[in-house]
């Protein structure tokens, strides 16, 4: 039986995080969520600065945080976190 609990993925859209890669970063995660058929499987939501600024640009995905993050790393962020998910 399949769970039905999703994984929460959570972006920093605080003005830092946001300025320096998340605002693209955003949008490659729609778009893998798009091309992997996630949508029943994770939350996508943004949060607000957690005066985490300096290790930025931040993200979470369930209790892995990821810091540093830049949108040419979304893709294997996303694929080591959701490993056998398929392009379809
Ligand atoms: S803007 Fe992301 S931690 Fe401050």
């Amino acid at each position: 039986m399949e769970s039905d609990i999703k994984t929460v993925i959570s972006v920093c859209m605080g003005s830092s995080c946001f300025s320096r890669g998340n605002n693209e970063s955003i949008e490659l995660i729609k778009k893998y969520i798009s091309d992997y058929n996630l949508s029943e499987r994770v939350i996508l939501k943004g949060n607000l600065c957690h005066a985490n600024c300096s290790l930025g640009p931040n993200m979470s995905i369930g209790d892995n945080m990821y810091q540093g993050i830049l949108p040419e790393n979304i893709y294997d962020i996303m694929k080591s976190a959701f490993p056998s998910e398929r392009k379809e």
